[in-house]
């Protein structure tokens, strides 16, 4: 009786580890500017932080079957990133000085990161839903080969800052 109770005793707290270990994979949501910006950080990380916002959430999903509330979260998500970016971080850096300026420069680099991985991630869930639907997808074929070359040269950036300080502005 004592060994059965301990054994369920045992059964009952390997379950709760189980329920309480961490989710890896969260389903995607959206979220304000200022909870997915990844700019207040050391420079050098943004592609993996990028894609725990934008890609991650998907990872094992037919992006043919994405919702079309969910699309455009991702794409109001990536015209908050480029708001920022226009809006904030051009006057930001144009105001400050020394290190600051620096900072602001390699936050809006960890930005541009941030902003073109949501694009691709938009333009790749067109371009499943394009092919799903038996519609060309040449248009979108080439939006997808002009961003991904921006995403790389601007994560290319982002490691050659790899440990300098940068700063967001939300
Ligand atoms: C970074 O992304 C921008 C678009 O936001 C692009 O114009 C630029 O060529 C990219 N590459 C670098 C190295 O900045």
């Amino acid at each position: 009786m004592a060994r059965f109770a301990l054994f369920s005793f045992f059964l009952a707290a390997l379950f709760s580890m189980v329920l309480s270990a961490p989710v890896i994979r969260r389903a995607f949501q959206e979220l304000a500017y200022a909870d997915f910006q990844i700019s207040d950080n050391t420079a050098g990380n943004a592609e993996a932080l990028a894609n725990a916002v934008f890609v991650d959430p998907f990872a094992g999903q037919d992006l043919a079957t994405v919702d079309a509330a969910t699309l455009k979260a991702v794409q109001t998500m990536r015209e908050a990133a480029e708001s920022a970016e226009t809006g904030e971080f051009n006057p930001a850096i144009s105001a400050a000085t020394g290190a600051d300026a620096a900072a602001l420069s390699v936050g809006k680099t960890q930005n541009k990161v941030l902003k073109l991985t949501g694009e691709v991630q938009a333009l790749n869930i067109q371009l499943a839903q394009a092919k799903a639907a038996g519609k060309s997808t040449t248009s979108i074929q080439s939006k997808i080969t002009a961003e991904q070359t921006k995403l790389t040269n601007n994560i290319t950036a982002d490691k050659a800052n790899a440990g300098k300080a940068s700063k967001g502005v939300a």
